[in-house]
């Protein structure tokens, strides 16, 4: 691991409960963003012998799926989390993935290999950096000339009812003065990467050029029912957070108008699931 960290909040909060939860839950966690792969890949279009990193790569799905489509080449994954890496490498050695590696960092001053990448790739990895203009400089850095930039955020664009933040607002009801968690302090991507003109704002000054981004129809699993659904979110890192000093009667009431929310997007084949306002960018490096 490269000992330089200055995303020190993210770094504790990925290494603690949140990343730890993430790790033991990496089925269901990416279920349920899975959404958001067919519009990321597509983005990407990942060629046989292309050399692919993988920013704040998680678990790692998207690393080995990046793999398997280059066959001739190799993908690369760098996160924060030590539990979260664990799981990517037992589950790349388990699907007898060989042309894959994982490695602990933190992408805004990882001393990535200059030029040595053909594309970057991230499915919402990008979005905790206290300084994204200098991290997406620092990962300019690791691409080649030419190189290509794929990456998924979050948006703050037409947001739709009924979706994520909806149900994060009913549970703000509840408990009245919101802790602040370890992975908002210090982050800007919803300040700075949440719009189009925002992440072109920045992937500009980062050098990158040819920036477009599109709103991407993305839809989350959150569970097979709105019950199993609501206790999911209520074990999730923020949200236990959040409950921490709530009493027992407050939660059970907040876990039921979730669950009552829920009950508008249960389809029986399909389970519950939500619209989530995604933007899709793609950027290159001028050369
Ligand atoms: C929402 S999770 C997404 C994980 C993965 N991309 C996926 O789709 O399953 C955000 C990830 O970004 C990582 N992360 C946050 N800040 C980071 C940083 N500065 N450098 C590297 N990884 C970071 C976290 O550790 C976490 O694994």
């Amino acid at each position: 691991m490269s000992r330089e960290i200055v995303n020190t909040h993210q770094y504790q909060a990925w290494n603690g409960y949140e990343g730890q939860h993430w790790a033991n839950n990496n089925d269901r966690y990416d279920a349920m963003v899975g959404g958001m792969n067919r519009a990321l890949f597509g983005a990407a279009d990942i060629r046989s012998a292309d050399h692919v990193l993988d920013i704040g790569c998680g678990a790692g799905l998207t690393t080995r799926r990046a793999a398997t489509l280059a066959p001739e080449g190799h993908a690369h994954g760098v996160d924060l989390s030590a539990p979260m890496l664990v799981r990517a490498r037992e589950v790349a050695e388990e699907k007898l993935i060989a042309n894959v590696s994982f490695e602990q960092g933190d992408a805004q001053v990882h001393p990535f290999p200059l030029a040595s990448y053909d594309v970057v790739i991230s499915r919402g990895g990008v979005w905790y950096f206290s300084d994204s203009v200098a991290a997406f400089t620092n990962i300019a850095s690791a691409l080649r000339a030419g190189g290509r930039l794929a990456i998924m955020t979050p948006s703050t664009e037409e947001p739709e009812t009924g979706g994520f933040p909806d149900l994060l607002r009913i549970m703000r009801e509840f408990v009245p003065d919101t802790p602040t968690l370890a992975v908002e302090e210090d982050t800007t991507g919803t300040d700075t990467l949440s719009t189009p003109e925002g992440v072109s704002n920045v992937l500009t000054a980062a050098g990158f050029v040819d920036v477009r981004s599109e709103s991407a129809p993305v839809t989350q699993f959150l569970g097979r029912d709105a019950e199993e659904a609501a206790t999911f979110m209520f074990e999730m890192g923020p949200i236990r957070h959040w409950f921490g000093d709530v009493d027992e009667e407050a939660e059970g009431a907040a876990r039921a108008a979730v669950v009552r929310a829920l009950e508008e997007h249960v389809d029986v084949r399909r389970g519950v699931r939500q619209p989530t306002p995604s933007l899709v960018t793609t950027a290159r490096k001028p050369g």
